[in-house]
């Protein structure tokens, strides 16, 4: 007789959430999902992860690495296993033609071709199925997929590097360098985790950034410039391809279409009817981004957190102090009335990068 404790669940519930979130930067639009199979003694025959849209599941890719007959034992997995026909075939076939007797699933997929269905077909094939285990750490694994499955926009996260007195640069545009080279260099890395990055056109025609993770994805998220004018440079970083994708996405109503000659013909271009940065949010999570990092300046960072495309931000602090009552700050006005309308951030985590800090946080909203 095997005998199962609740710590035993959990533990291999907890190596499926760590075997999925080795698809951390690459699974995109799909979500991160692991699985483990135990055999009939409750030993572990066989783990698989997801790595990559258009490759297996993980539940089929543990069936193809098992070493032993998973008849009688049991699968763990952090996500609800797939009921319909994608690129792959159905998981929850393989779980039932398996011989599996009991299914640990933390929780359900919230992908309307799935949500409930996959759970309901294996428990009418007669195995039993335990919902609910270790939720939070699947919830947090994976909550840039859910948030874009269920709001149809893609999951905002604001980054920006400031002053210890909250400066993002001088009233003439320079900022140039705030941050350390660590920070910097961890930006990179970080933009790795994105499927897209955002910048206005000021930003572009003030920094002319590369916006890439130097190499660190492959391939390199998509950059994304939001434009009203369209008044864009003929020579930029952004325009050379070979480097990223580039998107420009600009308001109709206000831009100036002669300029579209300035934007070469690998960079594409999508208009939209507004200013209004939920269009961005929504175009891209129909692309199947489901995680975007928004790099902009202070007059698109407070439009992106007025239009709720912000779920969380990232705040590097340098010790330096910029002064001056022009430069430049991270946000415009909102225009808060009173202490009770001003954004409240939750979940802060605090790190020292060098000298400078790094703060990360959640919006509530
Ligand atoms: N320290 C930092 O972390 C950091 C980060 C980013 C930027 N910056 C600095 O910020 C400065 C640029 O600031 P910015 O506020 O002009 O940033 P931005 O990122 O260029 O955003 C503003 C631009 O976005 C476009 N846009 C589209 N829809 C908009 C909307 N609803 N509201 C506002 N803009 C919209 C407009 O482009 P068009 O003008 O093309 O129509 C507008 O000029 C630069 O000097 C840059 O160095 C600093």
């Amino acid at each position: 007789m095997i005998c199962e404790t609740n710590e035993d669940h959990t533990k291999w519930m907890r190596r499926a959430i760590f075997l999925a979130s080795l698809g951390k930067n690459t699974t995109s639009p799909n979500p991160k999902v692991g699985a483990v199979i135990l055999d009939k003694n409750g030993k572990l025959i066989s783990e698989g992860f997801h790595y990559k849209a258009g490759m297996p599941h993980a539940e089929a890719m543990a069936f193809s690495n098992l070493k032993k007959d998973a008849k009688g034992g049991s699968m763990y997995v952090n996500l609800e296993p797939c009921c319909h026909q994608g690129k792959t075939p159905p998981c929850v076939d393989k779980v039932i033609s398996s011989g599996i007797k009991k299914v640990y699933i933390s929780i359900k997929d919230p992908d309307k071709r799935v949500s409930g269905k996959g759970i309901k077909l294996l428990k009418e094939a007669g195995i039993q199925v335990h919902v609910g285990l270790c939720r939070k750490e699947s919830f947090n694994l994976n909550k840039d997929f859910i948030y874009r499955n269920i709001s149809k926009k893609a999951f905002g996260v604001l980054k920006w590097a400031m002053s210890i007195d909250g400066r993002i640069g001088l009233k003439n545009g320079k900022s140039k360098w705030i941050t350390n080279e660590e920070s910097r260099s961890l930006v990179h890395s970080f933009r790795a985790e994105f499927d897209a990055i955002i910048i206005g056109g000021n930003t572009l025609r003030q920094d002319n950034p590369l916006l890439t993770t130097r190499g660190k994805k492959k391939p390199e998220p998509l950059r994304v410039v939001f434009t009203k004018s369209l008044d864009l440079p003929s020579k930029c970083n952004l325009w050379d391809c070979s480097k990223g994708k580039t998107l420009v996405i600009y308001d109709s109503s206000t831009a100036n279409e002669k300029f579209l000659t300035n934007i070469p013909q690998c960079v594409e271009v999508e208009k939209v009817s507004s200013d209004n940065p939920e269009l961005i949010s929504k175009i891209l999570a129909k692309r199947g981004c489901n995680k975007v990092l928004w790099e902009c300046g202070p007059r698109l960072a407070t439009a992106a957190i007025r239009a709720n495309c912000i779920q969380e931000i990232i705040t590097f602090i340098a010790p330096k102090i910029l002064g001056g009552e022009n430069n430049m700050n991270p946000f415009g006005d909102f225009e808060f009335k009173e202490m009770n309308e001003i954004i409240e951030l939750s979940d802060s985590q605090v790190s020292l990068i060098g000298n400078d800090i790094c703060v990360k946080s959640a919006l509530k909203n």
